[in-house]
């Protein structure tokens, strides 16, 4: 695989920009690749190599890229408008067709970013309820902000309690954070019942994605949202990896529950900047009555919507769940027929279109700290092997699968993860 120009690109970057790219997640990618176009589910470096890509751009592009319906939707808005800083009707079209179909959303409020939509979810649920304290769960990510970015990917020795994910994160912006394992309903029901009358809000990924795709245990939602109603508490469901992606109303529709809110980003614009936080009109009421603000320069940003309407028209398509969660599934079984073959330790975890290897792990793990126990080294043997073999993979062992991933990608995976588990 030849690198030259990235490597280049990559030594001049690290002159002028922080460790050499935008975004922290990334740096920890070796090796650091600058890509120049995509194509689909292709993604094409400035070496000239091709590669199969399951990274996604880590989720949003379920489109690929450079789909001609989101290309026209786009490209036809931008003759009009890219962003006006005022209303636009495709913002009623784009949350009109959210509150469809996504069960138990009655209204949503617009912003860009995965991050910002779960502070404003945060900032709304303390305004409803008057209470200042949040939970969150071990092995959660909700984006990069000092209240969230707490027990994220913390050490064996940290957990039980809250946990700063890096330097600059005063205790005084997380103090209001507290923190639980994951998929323990006692646990939760405990600290409810102890703290309910200081908690505004649970935030859950309803997946686990962020740390091993973990699933939900049965019932463990359901009680999360019960025992939240029961104190005042409102549930939030974090779906900016799960909206659009386990099913077309997501988690939601994918569980069936109603949580008090959600949250959505990634996947809901096929790679363009978009949020969402939608739940009960009520809970919005504190909007209305002018107790809280939500706010953004490009909230509604007008070429994003068109995105938006674009993505979710192509998702729309009848079996279009059906193919992402067939593929994935499909994947997910070579994958461990080729482990088995070769004698390597590893389960997969996760649904469809988004799952996770786990190399070391003889039993799917249920929460952040079974996942701990997994051979991180082995992982990144396997991906830098399939990465020669010109397969895309995210360093962490979560694979996101496209509508754009079809028979003859899905061949040539199996072939490539064939050969990679023979060198294993
Ligand atoms: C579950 C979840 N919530 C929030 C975020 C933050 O979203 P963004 O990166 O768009 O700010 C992410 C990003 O990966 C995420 O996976």
């Amino acid at each position: 695989m030849k690198h030259l120009h990235s490597d280049q690109l990559y030594k001049a970057a690290c002159e002028v920009i922080p460790c050499g790219v935008s975004s922290s997640m990334r740096k920890n990618v070796q090796p650091l690749q600058f890509f120049e176009r995509a194509d689909g589910p292709y993604f094409y470096d400035v070496d000239g190599n091709r590669f199969l890509d399951y990274t996604l751009a880590w989720g949003p592009l379920i489109a690929g890229s450079n789909h001609p319906v989101i290309n026209n939707a786009v490209t036809e808005q931008l003759q009009k408008s890219y962003t006006l800083g005022a209303q636009h009707p495709l913002e009623v079209t784009l949350a009109k067709r959210l509150v469809e179909v996504l069960p138990g959303v009655e209204q949503v409020a617009f912003s860009n970013t995965g991050s910002e939509a779960v502070q404003s979810a945060i900032r709304i649920a303390r305004a409803y309820t008057g209470k200042t304290k949040i939970v969150k769960f071990e092995g959660h990510y909700h984006g990069w902000l000092n209240n969230v970015l707490v027990s994220y990917k913390p050490q064996a020795t940290q957990l039980g309690s809250p946990a700063p994910g890096c330097g600059g994160q005063p205790v005084s912006e997380y103090g209001e954070t507290l923190v639980l394992p994951w998929n323990n309903l006692s646990a939760l029901k405990s600290l409810l019942a102890e703290r309910g009358h200081e908690i505004a809000c649970v935030l859950t990924e309803p997946i686990l994605a962020n740390s091993g795709c973990c699933m939900p245990l049965e019932g463990f939602l359901e009680g999360v949202i019960d025992s939240c109603r029961e104190h005042g508490v409102v549930s939030v469901f974090d779906e900016v990896i799960t909206g659009f992606r386990v099913a077309l109303g997501g988690a939601r529709a994918y569980f069936g529950l109603q949580p008090d809110m959600s949250v959505y980003a990634k996947a809901i614009a096929g790679g363009f900047t978009m949020a969402a936080v939608g739940g009960r009109r009520e809970i919005f009421d504190v909007l209305r009555e002018g107790k809280t603000i939500h706010a953004g320069t490009y909230n509604g940003a007008s070429i994003n919507l068109a995105a938006a309407l674009a993505t979710i028209s192509l998702l729309s398509a009848g079996d279009c769940y059906d193919k992402l969660h067939n593929y994935g599934f499909a994947l997910r079984s070579c994958l461990q027929q080729a482990a088995d073959k070769a004698g390597v330790t590893m389960v997969t975890s996760g649904t469809g279109s988004v799952f996770s290897t786990h190399f070391g792990l003889r039993q799917t793990p249920l929460n952040y700290e079974e996942t701990l126990q997994a051979d991180t080294a082995m992982l990144a043997r396997f991906r830098s092997l399939m990465l020669v073999e010109g397969v895309l993979l995210l360093p962490d062992g979560r694979w996101y699968i496209g509508i754009t991933h079809g028979a003859e990608e899905l061949a040539a995976t199996r072939r490539a993860i064939e050969r990679t588990f023979a060198k294993l």
